[in-house]
C-alpha cells in the first residue's frame, strides 16, 4: 500500500464488507457454560473488541483500514473522555459507527467502560506527556483565518519528501484526494499527523526532527496548520463542481 488513490476505494470497501460482518458477529455466542451469553452480558474486552471493532481498527488494533488504536503515542495523547466520546457517538461524516444504546448502536455504557480500560491497557510508553501536542486541537492555537500560506510550508518542509510538496504524491501516496479527504475527519488527520503511521512507515511529528538538524519537531500549533491546509484541499473539492456548474 503505497499510493492512498489506488488503495482508497478497496479500503472503503473492506470497511463496508467488515462493517456489515460487525453487526451479526456475536449473537447468541455460548458462554463457556455452554448458556448462551446475551451480547449485551459480555463484559471481556478482548471479545467485546473483536465482535465490534476488529473489522476496521484490525486485529489487535493494528492494521486495518480505520486508524490503529493499539498505538502507545495515541493512547498516552488521546484523553480517555474523548475514547468515550468517540465510542459512544461515532465521528459524523466518516466510516467511524456510533456505538451507545442511545444512539442506536449495540453497547451499554458497562462495554464501552471495559472497551476504553481495554485500549489503554495496550498502553507500552508513557512518553513525557507534557511535552506532546495535545490531541484535541485548542481553539487559542488557531489563528483565524487559519495561515494557509505558513500551511503550505510546513507541508512542504514535514510533508513534502512523501506526500509530494503539494500533496500530489511520493513514496507515501497522494494526500490532495478528493475521495480520501472527504471521508476522513480533521481530528483524524490531526493526530495522524502526531503519532504517525508506525505500521506503515510514516513518522510521528517529531521522529524526522531526530534524524534532520534543520527540522524541528511539529508544535501543537504547526500540526494545526498542516491540518487547516488539507482541510481547505478538501473544501476545494467540494466547491469545485458547484463553481464550475455556477460559471456555465
Ligand atoms: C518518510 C515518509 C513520510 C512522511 C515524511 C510523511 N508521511 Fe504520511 N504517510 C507515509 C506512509 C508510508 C503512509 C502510508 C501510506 C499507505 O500505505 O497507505 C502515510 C500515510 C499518511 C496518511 C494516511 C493515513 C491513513 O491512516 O490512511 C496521511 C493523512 C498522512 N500520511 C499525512 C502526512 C502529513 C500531513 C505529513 C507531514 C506532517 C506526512 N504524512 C509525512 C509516509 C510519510
Ligand atoms: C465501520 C468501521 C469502524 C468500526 C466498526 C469501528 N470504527 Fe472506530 N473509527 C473508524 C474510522 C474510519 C475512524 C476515523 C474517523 C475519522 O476520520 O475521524 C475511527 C476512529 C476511532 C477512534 C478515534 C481514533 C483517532 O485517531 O482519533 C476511536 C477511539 C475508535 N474509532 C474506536 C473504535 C472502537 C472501540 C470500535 C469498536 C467498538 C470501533 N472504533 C469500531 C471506523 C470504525
Amino acid at each position: 500500500m503505497n499510493n492512498v488513490i489506488r488503495t482508497f476505494p478497496t479500503v472503503i470497501v473492506a470497511v463496508v464488507a467488515l462493517a456489515s460482518a460487525v453487526v451479526c458477529a456475536g449473537c447468541g455466542r455460548p458462554s463457556a457454560r455452554g448458556t448462551a451469553l446475551r451480547p449485551s452480558q459480555v463484559h471481556d474486552f478482548a471479545q467485546l473488541f473483536q465482535q465490534n471493532c476488529v473489522g476496521c481498527h484490525g486485529a489487535e488494533g493494528k492494521l486495518g483500514p480505520a486508524p490503529p488504536l493499539n498505538d502507545s503515542l495515541f493512547l498516552t495523547i488521546a484523553p480517555p473522555n474523548e475514547l468515550r466520546r468517540v465510542i459512544n457517538e461515532g465521528r459524523h461524516g466518516t466510516m467511524m459507527p456510533a456505538f451507545a444504546r442511545e444512539q442506536g448502536g449495540p453497547l451499554t455504557p458497562l462495554q464501552v467502560e471495559v472497551l476504553v480500560e481495554g485500549m489503554l491497557r495496550w498502553n507500552r510508553v508513557v512518553p513525557d506527556a507534557a511535552a506532546l501536542p495535545t490531541y484535541l486541537a485548542l481553539p487559542e492555537q488557531y489563528p483565524a483565518p487559519p495561515d494557509h500560506a505558513a500551511g503550505e510550508k510546513l507541508f512542504a518542509a514535514h510533508c513534502g519528501e512523501c506526500h509530494g510538496v503539494r500533496g500530489e504524491g511520493g513514496s507515501g501516496g497522494a494526500l490532495r484526494v478528493p475521495a480520501f479527504l472527504a471521508l476522513v475527519s480533521d481530528q483524524a488527520l490531526r493526530r495522524i499527523v502526531i503519532t504517525g503511521r508506525p505500521d506503515l512507515g510514516m513518522p510521528n511529528y517529531c521522529d524526522r526532527a531526530r534524524n534532520d538538524g534543520d527540522l524541528q519537531p511539529l508544535t501543537s500549533g504547526e500540526i494545526n496548520a498542516i491540518v487547516a491546509l488539507l482541510a481547505r484541499w478538501r473544501e476545494e473539492a467540494q466547491t469545485a463542481p458547484a463553481a464550475a456548474q455556477a460559471m456555465r
